[in-house]
C-alpha cells in the first residue's frame, strides 16, 4: 500500500480532538464521567467486554489464545526479567481496562489480540479481511512510510515499547526483504511479561535480544543503532516521558540514523470526529491520552536536534512521524 505523504518540511501539529481535550465542554463532560470511580469501572468492564466480543465475532480467538500464551510464557518471566529494572510510577497506572496496567499477564496474553483488533478496525467496513491480512496491511503502512528516510543498509534496528513483539517481527521481515540483510533486530519494553510472550512468539529466534528496560532509560551503549521504532508507544506515555524517550533515542542513533513514532493521528477524521461515546470508553483505558494529543511532537523532535521530519499517515487512522539524527 502506498501512504499519503501529508506534507514535508516540519509539519504543525493539531490540536487535541475536543473529545479529549479538558478545555472544552465536551472533554471537561467526559472527564467529569471518569472521575465517578464505579462510572469508570463501568466503563473499564464495558469497554473491554466490547473489546472481546468484537475480535471473536471477527475471527480472533481471544480467550482459548490468553490461555495458550500464558501456558507458554509463565516459564519463560525469569529470563525476561532484569530484577534492577524499576517501572517509573506513571507506568503502573491502569491501562486498557487492567488494574495492573501492562504489568500483567492478561495484559500480556490479549496483546497480540488486541493488536489484531486494531488492525481490522482500520478497514473495519472490509468485513472479509482476516486479522492475519489487516496486521500485514497495517505494519506495511507504516514501514512504506519510514522507507524513503532509510538511505544506508539497516544493520541494527531497535523496537521501543515493543510489547508481544507482534511489529518488532514484522519489522525484522520488513528489512529483511527490502534489501537490509542481515540486520539484527532487538526489541525493548518495561513488562517483563509481555517480553515472555514475546519470546514465545520469536519461536525461530528471529530477533536478537528481547531488552528489559524503560525506553527513556535503555542502559544500551550509545550510536548502536541505524533505526529504532516506537510503534503505538507514545500515546502510553506522560509528555515528559515521550520526551526523554526522544532524547534517549537520539543518544541510541548512530549519526544519520532514523527514528520512527508510530501512533494515532491527530489530524485524522475518524479520530477527530470520534462519537462521544466511543471517545469516553477510549479515554477510560488510555490515562495519558490528552497528554498524547497536547504534545507536538514533531517540534519535540526538533527541540530534540532532529531533523528532516517527515509527517506520512500511513492508514486513515494511524501517521508516522519520521525524523533523522543528525
Ligand atoms: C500499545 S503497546 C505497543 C504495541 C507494539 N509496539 C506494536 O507495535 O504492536 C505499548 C507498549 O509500550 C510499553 N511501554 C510503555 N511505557 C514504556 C516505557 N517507558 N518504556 C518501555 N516500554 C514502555 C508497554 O509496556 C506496552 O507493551
Amino acid at each position: 500500500m502506498n501512504p499519503s505523504a501529508l506534507s514535508s518540511g516540519l509539519p504543525m501539529s493539531a490540536p487535541p480532538p475536543p473529545w479529549v481535550d479538558t478545555r472544552t465542554p465536551l472533554g471537561r463532560l467526559i472527564a467529569a464521567v471518569l472521575a465517578v470511580e464505579p462510572m469508570r469501572q463501568l466503563l473499564f468492564l464495558q469497554a473491554r467486554r466490547m473489546m472481546i466480543r468484537t475480535a471473536e465475532s471477527r475471527g480472533i480467538p481471544w480467550r482459548r489464545r490468553r490461555e495458550q500464551l500464558r501456558q507458554a510464557a509463565e516459564p519463560l518471566l525469569a529470563a525476561s526479567t532484569d530484577a534492577a529494572v524499576v517501572a517509573p510510577p506513571y507506568y503502573r497506572a491502569r491501562f486498557h481496562a487492567y488494574a495492573e496496567g501492562n504489568l500483567c499477564w492478561e495484559a500480556a496474553c490479549e496483546a497480540e489480540q488486541a493488536t489484531d483488533s486494531v488492525a481490522l478496525r482500520v478497514w473495519k467496513e472490509e468485513k472479509q479481511l482476516t486479522p492475519e491480512a489487516a496486521q500485514q496491511r497495517m505494519r506495511d503502512g507504516i514501514y512504506a512510510a519510514i522507507a524513503p528516510s532509510l538511505s544506508a543498509p539497516v544493520r541494527d534496528a531497535l523496537d521501543i515499547g515493543c510489547s508481544v513483539g507482534v511489529g518488532t517481527l514484522a519489522l525484522a521481515d520488513w528489512l529483511e526483504q527490502n534489501g537490509h540483510l542481515g540486520v539484527r533486530v532487538s526489541g525493548l519494553d518495561l513488562s517483563p511479561q509481555m517480553l515472555a510472550v514475546a519470546r514465545v512468539r520469536d519461536a525461530a529466534g528471529r530477533i536478537t535480544a528481547w531488552h528489559h528496560s524503560a525506553a527513556e532509560a535503555t542502559g544500551l551503549p550509545a550510536a548502536g543503532f541505524d533505526l529504532i521504532t516506537a510503534q503505538f508507544l507514545c500515546h502510553e506515555l506522560p509528555g515528559h516521558a515521550s520526551r526523554a524517550v526522544l532524547l534517549e533515542a537520539s543518544r541510541l542513533l548512530r549519526p544519520g540514523g532514523v527514528l520512527a513514532l508510530v501512533d494515532q493521528d491527530p489530524e485524522a477524521d475518524v479520530i477527530r470526529a470520534m462519537p462521544p461515546a466511543l471517545a469516553t470508553l477510549l479515554k477510560a483505558t488510555e490515562p495519558y491520552l490528552e497528554d498524547y494529543f497536547r504534545l507536538d511532537l514533531p517540534a519535540a523532535l526538533a527541540d530534540t536536534g532532529f531533523t528532516a521530519i517527515r509527517r506520512v499517515a500511513s492508514d486513515h487512522r494511524h501517521r508516522v512521524l519520521v525524523a533523522t539524527r543528525p
